[in-house]
């Protein structure tokens, strides 16, 4: 398979895309997206992919949105097909059974913002720049990031940053719970690779099993996210991997997981 705007890299135990239009600031087209939901979808099939991480290419923007080129020929019809085209490619990537982490290493702008918060991890360049600001083009955001900003930030502080369409640092990221931590340029991808490895090395059926209850305490009432966890336990419980891991604990010994 071959990619125009997005690169997919495959190694040994995790996957790197990257948003890959960087004269255009990584910006998301048509292309791109439908580019982005392939690549997903062959790390979510692969046996070898653990983990996937995206970033974007060059160093000054993971993406700095929607195309705005393609937005602007957007009317009240096809801006629906536009809205639920992005949120679905942005779905598969919450919904995938393997960990996507975003390494956000320059401007996530409207979509680029909603990108990374689909994500389940998220980690910034110091350089990195956070902001939704649709409002300065006469729209709202359309991938997702009214939904999730509120989730993740709490209804008073999405409401100020969209209705403002103010940019922010990586640091005031961080002090908001928008990213899971900030780094040195440098040293971004190296850490977003041992978040990866390290992720690689526990039982994957675990590791799903993890995803999908941390879904449900969003999706769900609480005592059916209660429910969903317990049985999701079990299933665990009923694995070869569990019986590997708790004997290897006893044993005094790695343990050597098998996916199975
Ligand atoms: N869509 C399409 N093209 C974009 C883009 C986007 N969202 N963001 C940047 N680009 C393009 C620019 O048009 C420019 O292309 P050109 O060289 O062919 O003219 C190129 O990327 C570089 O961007 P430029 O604006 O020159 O860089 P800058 O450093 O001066 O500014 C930003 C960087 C991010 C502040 C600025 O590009 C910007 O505001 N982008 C739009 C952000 C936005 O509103 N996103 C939400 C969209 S819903």
């Amino acid at each position: 398979m071959s990619y125009t705007t997005i690169q997919l890299e495959e190694r040994a135990h995790y996957s790197i895309i990257s948003l890959h239009r960087p004269d255009k600031l990584n910006a998301l087209n048509a292309t791109l997206l439908q580019e982005l939901h392939k690549a997903i979808m062959i790390c979510q099939d692969s046996k070898e992919c653990k983990a996937i991480i995206i970033t974007g290419t060059g160093i000054k923007a993971f993406a700095a949105g929607a195309d705005i080129a393609q937005l602007h020929q957007q009317n009240k019809e096809s801006g629906y097909i536009f809205a639920r085209e992005g949120q679905d490619v942005f779905t598969a990537i919450e919904q995938c059974n393997k960990p996507v982490i975003a390494a956000v290493n320059g401007f996530a702008l409207g979509g680029g913002c909603e990108l990374a918060m689909a994500c389940h991890i998220r980690f910034a360049s110091s350089t990195a720049k956070f902001g939704q600001p649709e409002v300065n083009l006469g729209i709202i955001p359309g991938y997702g990031g009214t939904q999730r900003l509120t989730l993740l930030v709490g209804p008073a502080k999405s409401a100020e940053l969209i209705l403002t369409g103010a940019i922010i640092t990586a640091e005031q990221a961080l002090s908001i719970g928008l990213v899971n931590s900030v780094h040195s340029p440098e040293e971004l991808m190296p850490y977003a690779i041992d978040c990866a490895e390290i992720i690689a090395s526990k039982a994957p059926l675990a590791i799903t099993a993890s995803l999908k209850s941390i879904r449900a305490s969003i999706e769900l009432n609480a005592s059916d996210g209660m429910e969903f966890e317990a049985k999701s336990f079990a299933e665990t419980c009923g694995t070869s991997d569990f019986k590997e891991g708790t004997l290897a604990f006893l044993e005094k010994r790695a343990a050597n997981f098998t996916g199975n």
